[in-house]
């Protein structure tokens, strides 16, 4: 291998995944556009989804069941709100979705989904007598037609179940539970999972007003005043607030290299979701899989061993594994290798492995850190106030270092302000937080 194109090859690739502070900072002005955008009827890249849900007292009480759709489980939950800012997940059951229900008929998926809630019931001595009250995160972009009603707008993150974009998704699932006898189970509300983080947050802490996911996919929401929905209909008090699910995951200014390009290209959903696709669990493994097959074509790594990494070798799973062996001979980095049959690995190549992922990792966190910034500078644009960000997904919870790069990155750009934005691990928020938008739409019902 020549030193020369070896080392001028690795400063040119590590220069495409480079995120500057100005290029955080420039990321701010073309954020806010497509904000902005999206809240008119002209829409852009970002969506902007009303919730029709705005924060929760924190005095909310009962015992609600939530119902949690959106990664490769779906999840039954009974949780208990205290009344006193305190949600509590009584049990909860994870249910596998076979990737023929993902990739069937909406109709096969929502069975599968009464299904799964009639077992919980059973489990659970669910009392079904009475009309029950559920809530239910939909990780999904959908227009909401208010909060018990929402459309699926386009299926995201692998997800192709045929026959529900352009659906009424309450409506389909409260077809199926009638099929399976479940008709007291009543849908009275419905949230993406940033708006269930957002609410699990708030309802601890009223200085919250962002919920964001780093899981599967990513996404965000905020707490947008009603005067500046211009897309919203009329008939809401122009002093109320509501939650906007950004749906950030499509934003499209970003500058993206040849792997992001080829990555995209690999996705069921080409051209879509290209700054999920720099982000989130999902999409990581595979960006590094794509560099790392770069190398080794280039005979630039591996050279020793008839090295090969088929699509899905590489996991965003194993990338926190790699990035976490603090070891000198980097062992993990080579027990890791040789269970995927590459056996004679040096120090050198190990280290530029953990090199790549955390290369492909911190440029995650940064943009993460300019999207957050963008969002939160959009309320509050001089920093003036404290703000909570809610976040849940594994990513976040797991990844070696990844919380501590948004940190870092967003003292990087506001200084010693930086204090004034609070990030807070949500734990269990896309599934505790329906709990609590339920309870918020049982009340509202109730009142005159
Ligand atoms: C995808 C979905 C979005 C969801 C996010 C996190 O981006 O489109 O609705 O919030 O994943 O699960």
């Amino acid at each position: 291998m020549e030193k020369r194109t070896y080392s001028s090859f690795l400063l040119k690739l590590f220069k495409s995944f480079d995120v500057t502070t100005e290029m955080m900072w420039g990321l701010h002005p073309l954020f806010h556009e497509e904000m902005k955008r999206g809240l008119t009827d002209k829409g852009g890249s970002l969506k902007m989804l009303p919730a029709f849900v705005d924060r929760p007292t924190g005095k909310e009480k009962g015992t609600f069941i939530a119902l949690d759709l959106g990664g490769t489980n779906f999840r039954v939950l009974k949780v208990r709100l205290d009344g006193n800012g305190n949600a509590r997940v009584e049990n909860v059951e994870r249910f596998v979705i076979p990737s023929v229900v993902m990739h069937g008929t909406g109709t096969q998926m929502f069975n599968f989904i009464a299904k799964s809630i009639q077992k919980f019931v059973v489990n659970n001595k669910v009392d079904t007598t009475k009309t029950k009250k559920l809530g239910f995160t939909f990780s999904f972009p959908m227009k909401q037609l208010d909060i018990e009603n929402g459309i699926l707008v386009t299926w995201t993150k692998d997800f192709s179940a045929s026959g529900v974009v352009g659906k009424n998704v309450v409506s389909m699932l409260s077809d199926s539970l009638r099929q399976f006898g479940l008709e007291v189970l009543h849908i009275n509300a419905l949230a993406n999972d940033t708006v269930g983080t957002f609410a699990a947050g708030a309802y601890k802490d009223p200085k919250c007003d962002v919920g964001i996911i780093f899981g599967t996919g990513t996404n965000a929401c905020y707490r947008e005043k009603i005067v500046n929905i211009k897309k919203l209909a009329r008939g809401y008090h122009k002093k109320d607030h509501m939650i906007i699910n950004i749906e950030w995951g499509n934003f499209d200014k970003l500058p993206l290299n040849e792997y992001d390009l080829k990555l995209d290209k690999s996705t069921k959903n080409p051209r879509k979701q290209r700054m999920e696709k720099m982000i989130s669990g999902m999409y990581l493994g595979e960006l590094a899989r794509l560099v790392l097959s770069d190398l080794i074509r280039r005979k630039f790594i591996f050279v020793n061993s008839k090295a090969k990494f088929t699509k899905g070798a590489l996991k965003t799973t194993n990338m926190s594994l790699i990035e976490s062996d603090r070891s000198k001979d980097l062992i993990k980095i080579k027990g890791f290798l040789e269970h995927a049959g590459i056996l004679k690995t040096t120090v050198s190549d190990r280290n530029l492995l953990k090199e790549i992922c955390m290369m492909i990792s911190s440029r995650a966190a940064r943009v993460s850190a300019a999207a957050i910034s963008s969002v939160i500078t959009w309320m509050d644009p001089k920093l003036s106030k404290h703000h909570t960000v809610a976040i849940d997904g594994t990513l976040y919870e797991r990844y070696p270092g990844f919380s501590k790069r948004i940190t870092g990155a967003l003292k990087e750009l506001h200084g010693g302000r930086a204090k004034r934005i609070k990030l807070t691990k949500a734990k269990d928020g896309s599934g505790t937080g329906v709990a609590i938008i339920a309870a918020v739409a049982a009340k509202k019902k109730n009142s005159p």
